[in-house]
């Protein structure tokens, strides 16, 4: 018998992960996702040759551990996203928050600068970038530049790589993906890649949006952090809002998911509307 799919997860290794994790990327996990976990990790414990979910505690709690923690955090989220996804945001964008913040950073030759603060396998930053540069096609130009995190490798790994599926191109208008990406051929047929003038605009950084200090540079004009708050308990979202409001410029906006609140928060930021928010 294979040991490896044998390994029970016990009680107590559960809390003992659970912990791990929340200390980790303060997300928090359910009684109910145990079941989960366990199913996940046991491939795991195959891959490091272990046999039991105690060694593999033993392993997180190691001095080795630390490398090893990331790997169970990227086990773990949820990395769902897509192109244009909650479209009212991207239109917003361009409606209101260009017009206003260009005029000013145009006068004062500044850049301007966008943060996709959970970029998952990177649809979200490529589309910050897409609706970017459609915008300055039709407006006066400045230099901008969109800054893309996560705390996941493989994710990030991914979203460097720039390739889609095309699933018959229907999360874009065939003049943006003439555009802006070039189809594949041969073995990469049904998919297509980010351009490459696209893609320099895109800076990619493994960021735990809980780590001290971020890599990422202050005064954003634009914080997208979306679907990944609804994640984190109270306590934890106020620490990332205060984080995120000192990352952003004044005058700046910073943009939750649809299902995401900043009720009960306490803040300093102006609300907007529904899941926009502005530093003053
Ligand atoms: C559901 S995806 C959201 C993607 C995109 N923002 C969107 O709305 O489509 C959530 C992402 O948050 C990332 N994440 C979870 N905890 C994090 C943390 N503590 N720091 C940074 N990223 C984190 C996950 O790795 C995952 O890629």
């Amino acid at each position: 018998m294979d040991p490896f799919f044998t390994a029970t997860l016990s009680a107590a290794a559960y809390r003992t992960l659970v912990a791990l994790v929340y200390q980790h990327s303060r997300i928090r996990l359910g009684a109910d996702k145990q079941p989960m976990l366990a199913n996940r990790l046991r491939k795991r414990l195959r891959v490091l040759g272990l046999t039991s979910f105690d060694e593999y505690c033993a392993l997180l709690e190691s001095r080795a551990g630390a490398d090893e923690i990331g790997q169970l955090v990227d086990l773990i989220s949820t990395n769902h996203t897509k192109f244009f996804r909650e479209p009212e945001h991207f239109a917003f964008l361009t409606s209101r928050i260009l017009p206003e913040l260009t005029p000013r950073l145009i006068a004062r030759q500044s850049p301007l600068r966008v943060w996709s603060a959970a970029a998952a396998s990177g649809e979200e930053p490529f589309t910050l970038a897409i609706v970017l540069a459609e915008y300055f096609r039709e407006h006066p130009s400045l230099d901008w530049l969109v800054e893309a995190s996560d705390i996941s490798q493989r994710m990030l790994a991914h979203a460097q790589q720039g390739i889609y599926r095309l699933d018959h191109g229907q999360w874009a208008s065939p003049d943006l993906l003439k555009r802006y990406f070039q189809k594949g051929f041969g073995p990469r047929a049904g998919t297509c890649r980010v351009k490459p003038e696209l893609q320099h605009r895109v800076r990619f950084h493994r960021v735990n949006l809980f780590q001290a200090e971020y890599p990422i540079p202050r005064d954003q004009h634009v914080i997208f952090c979306r679907n990944v708050m609804i994640y984190f308990d109270p306590p934890s979202r106020a620490t990332l809002v205060q984080k995120l409001t000192k990352q952003l410029a004044h005058g700046g906006y910073l943009i939750i998911g649809h299902s995401e609140s900043l009720l009960g928060v306490r803040h300093d930021l102006e609300s907007v509307r529904q899941g926009i928010y502005r530093r003053n």
